[in-house]
């Protein structure tokens, strides 16, 4: 029996009994579901448009680097939730003769920023401010980080990059059903902040062609005049006049000094995988690689895939990888964070040490203080892989959906609000009711910690795997659990990508399951262990854009289901 059947029956056989969530687990008995085959380059995305402009800007020549400009652009413009020229992101590369690293276009935190700039005369914290209106962001660092990896790595100029964009932005895009109805619960709260008469303050229903001419003419003159005009020009005088006039402080100078950082991407190895992601400032590679390498040594395919075993174990890892997390991890251009140590072998054994399989860890006897750390929910990702054999996997965000709510009319985009991926006040719970820790307390031209993870996967020494999702703190998790349904229970991508997930952070102390996934027999055999768990009404973990290298050197798409995600390929 070969190593896969074998899998997929011991799996099977031995889930029997506990195998109480998944639906999706494949089985002997029925094909494997496959998303999108393509011979040579794909883009997975989370919008059709900005897949395909990517697709189509391969077919001109360009390479993976050329396509994340375009698609990157595309997105802001189709995307505005997520997609943005006002927020920044990560993307890890591997080039097809194997080299690897990563970019880091994240927001600083502006000139005038300070330690306690969200707390009132008593030294709370004021609601809102963080998170709504102009305070509330750093300074962009997305044109920064296309430009940056563009011009070292791609083969087209700028100006052709970016002339779909320009044309997509004028001649319009459909809005969808679900796009129409996150426009409408967010209307009330941009016209509180823009003015009533603010582009998306109108009344935007499915099925209407969104222009933005404002937009279109913002790229036109990036085209032009390069990475610069955003951060030395027209646009960068726009921009900060308007966000000082609305309260906001980043000034000419933020904007001038914003670079984009080259940074060795986390790298460590899980059985025969050689998995690739993305350093401080994001906390997504050191706490997959804390998971995945404290999940090792047990036998996950004997468990069966999210079986009461699964689940605990899983769970387990995950929450002492985020007690870690949220204590230790921050800008590296700040703060000293013990990598190697937070990494190595024998500190995540002797972690996993206090693992007692017939009852759950309580957070609380885990670590010392009661730090927490998590984001929301709303980013966006996607992979490319170009028909030469380099790959990119790219997360960016505006951070809140829509970021700050601060919508730029003259430039046709918002502005993040990231400066809540600070902790405004050591132990105090901003108004997502999380608590931040000093590692990633603010500072002038600090990074915020984000949980962003874009990854990649060698599988004997080849590239196996691109991914990455939105999703807050659950991106973390949601990734690692795509890579093992791959790898332990040989899923295909799509089927990797859509099976139900779970998540847990440390604290709050609960494992939270995907809407409609949590069994009586699994919810009673948590319970009987100890495990808290949310009942509640749950949202999705993650929307995970995914692509995998078949054996037959096609690609397969996974574009998840959970949200309007679309793989385009050649
Ligand atoms: N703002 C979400 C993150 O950076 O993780």
């Amino acid at each position: 029996m070969n190593k896969q059947v074998y899998t997929r029956v011991a799996a099977l056989l031995l889930s029997i009994p506990i195998l109480v969530f998944s639906c999706q687990s494949p089985s002997e008995e029925r094909e494997p579901k496959r998303g999108l085959i393509a011979e040579k380059a794909m883009v997975v995305s989370a919008r059709g448009e900005a897949s395909r402009i990517g697709i189509e800007i391969m077919k001109k020549g360009g390479n993976a680097f050329d396509a994340m400009m375009a698609t990157e652009m595309a997105l802001a413009v189709t995307f505005p939730f997520a997609g943005n020229l006002g927020g920044g992101g990560f993307a890890v590369y591997r080039l097809a003769n194997g080299e690897i690293g990563s970019i880091d276009y994240r927001e600083k935190a502006p000139g005038a920023a300070h330690r306690d700039m969200y707390l009132d005369e008593n030294g709370d914290v004021i609601p809102g401010l963080s998170t709504k209106g102009a305070l509330a962001s750093g300074v962009p660092g997305t044109i920064a980080g296309i430009f940056e990896a563009q011009s070292k790595f791609g083969k087209l100029e700028p100006k052709e990059i970016l002339q779909p964009v320009i044309d997509l932005a004028k001649n319009g895009f459909v809005v969808s059903t679900q796009q129409a109805g996150r426009l409408q619960s967010i209307r009330e709260v941009v016209r509180e902040v823009n003015g009533e008469n603010t582009f998306y303050g109108k009344e935007w229903n499915a099925g209407d062609t969104i222009k933005n001419i404002a937009l279109a003419e913002t790229l036109e003159r990036i085209a032009s005049n390069g990475r610069d005009e955003f951060y030395q020009g027209e646009t960068a005088k726009i921009l900060v006049d308007h966000m000082q006039k609305m309260g906001g402080i980043i000034t000419e100078e933020d904007l001038a000094a914003y670079e984009a950082a080259w940074r060795e991407p986390i790298v460590f190895d899980y059985k025969e995988l050689r998995v690739i992601s993305m350093a401080p400032p994001s906390s997504g590679g050191v706490t997959i690689g804390q998971i995945l390498k404290m999940v090792e040594p047990y036998d996950l395919q004997a468990m069966g895939h999210n079986s009461v075993d699964y689940v605990q174990v899983l769970t387990e890892a995950m929450r002492r990888a985020y007690a870690d997390r949220n204590y230790y991890l921050g800008d590296p251009d700040f703060v000293e964070i013990p990598i190697d140590e937070l990494l190595d072998d024998d500190y995540l054994k002797e972690r996993m040490g206090s693992f007692n399989p017939e009852m759950a860890t309580l957070s609380a006897d885990i670590a010392e203080g009661k730090v927490l750390f998590a984001e929301s929910m709303e980013t966006t990702h996607y992979s490319i892989m170009d028909e030469e054999g380099n790959a990119l996997a790219v997360t960016t965000t505006l951070n809140g959906a829509y970021g700050s709510k601060v919508y730029l009319d003259e430039l046709g985009f918002f502005m993040n609000n990231e400066m809540d991926d600070f902790s405004s006040k050591t132990g105090v719970p901003n108004m997502f009711g999380l608590i931040g820790a000093d590692a990633n307390s603010i500072a002038p031209g600090k990074r915020m910690l984000s949980s962003m993870t874009p990854t990649l996967v060698e599988r004997d020494g080849k590239l196996w795997m691109i991914l990455g999702t939105p999703g807050g703190s659950t991106i973390i998790t949601a990734v690692a659990q795509t890579i093992l349904n791959a790898y332990e229970f040989d899923m295909t991508m799509q089927e990797a990508v859509e099976a139900h997930r779970f998540h847990h952070q440390w604290l709050p102390d609960q494992i939270l399951f995907e809407e409609n996934t949590l069994d009586s027999a699994l919810l009673k055999a948590l319970s009987a262990k100890n495990y808290l768990i949310n009942e509640g009404r749950t949202p999705i973990i993650g929307s995970v854009d995914a692509i995998m290298l078949l054996p037959d050197g096609k690609l397969e798409g996974g574009a998840d289901p959970r949200r309007e995600n679309e793989a385009a390929g050649y």
